[in-house]
C-alpha cells in the first residue's frame, strides 16, 4: 500500500526531544495547512472520508489512536502511538481513525487549504473514483 509511516529525526539531549517537520525533512510535501484533533473519546469514529488532492501527515504527539486505511483494494489498520512516528498518507486514501486514548492528540499536516469538495465522503464513490 502506498502509505508510508516515517521514523522522524529528533533532536535529543538532556534539555529533550524535539522534532520539525518541512518540506523535505521528515514530511515529504509543502506544508499549507496544520490541525490537531483531540477530546475524542474511545467509541467515536472519525475521518470516513477521502480526498482527491490532500496528501496528509498524521502524528500522535500526545496518546494513541488507530488509524483504518484503504486504498480501494486493500485495507490496513495502523496503530499510532508515539510523537517519534509520523504517517504519510497520499490523495485518494479512504481514512478512518478510531480507539483515541483519553490523552490523545492526533497533529495533522496537509499541502492544501480546506476545501470541502475535495472530500469523498461517500464510499462507493470512493471506489467509484479510485478505479
Ligand atoms: P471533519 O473533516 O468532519 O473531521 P474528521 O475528519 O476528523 O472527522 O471536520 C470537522 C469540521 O471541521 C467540519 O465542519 C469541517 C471543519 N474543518 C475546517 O473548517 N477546516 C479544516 O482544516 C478541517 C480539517 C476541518
Amino acid at each position: 500500500m502506498n502509505y508510508k509511516l516515517i521514523e522522524t529525526k529528533v533532536f535529543g539531549d538532556e534539555k529533550g526531544h524535539l522534532i520539525s517537520f518541512q518540506k523535505n525533512s521528515n514530511c515529504p510535501f509543502d506544508i499549507k495547512r496544520t490541525f490537531y484533533i483531540f477530546d475524542t473519546v474511545p467509541n467515536i469514529v472519525r475521518g470516513q472520508h477521502a480526498n482527491r488532492n490532500s496528501e496528509f501527515l498524521l502524528i500522535a504527539i500526545s496518546g494513541s489512536c488507530k488509524i483504518k486505511v484503504d486504498d480501494g483494494k486493500n485495507q490496513e489498520v495502523i496503530e499510532l502511538k508515539t510523537p517519534h512516528h509520523a504517517l504519510y498518507l497520499p490523495k485518494m486514501m479512504w481514512k478512518e481513525m478510531y480507539d483515541f486514548s483519553y490523552n490523545a492528540i492526533l497533529l495533522v499536516l496537509t499541502n492544501t487549504l480546506y476545501d470541502e469538495k475535495e472530500y469523498i465522503r461517500d464510499y462507493k464513490e470512493f471506489l467509484k473514483e479510485v478505479k
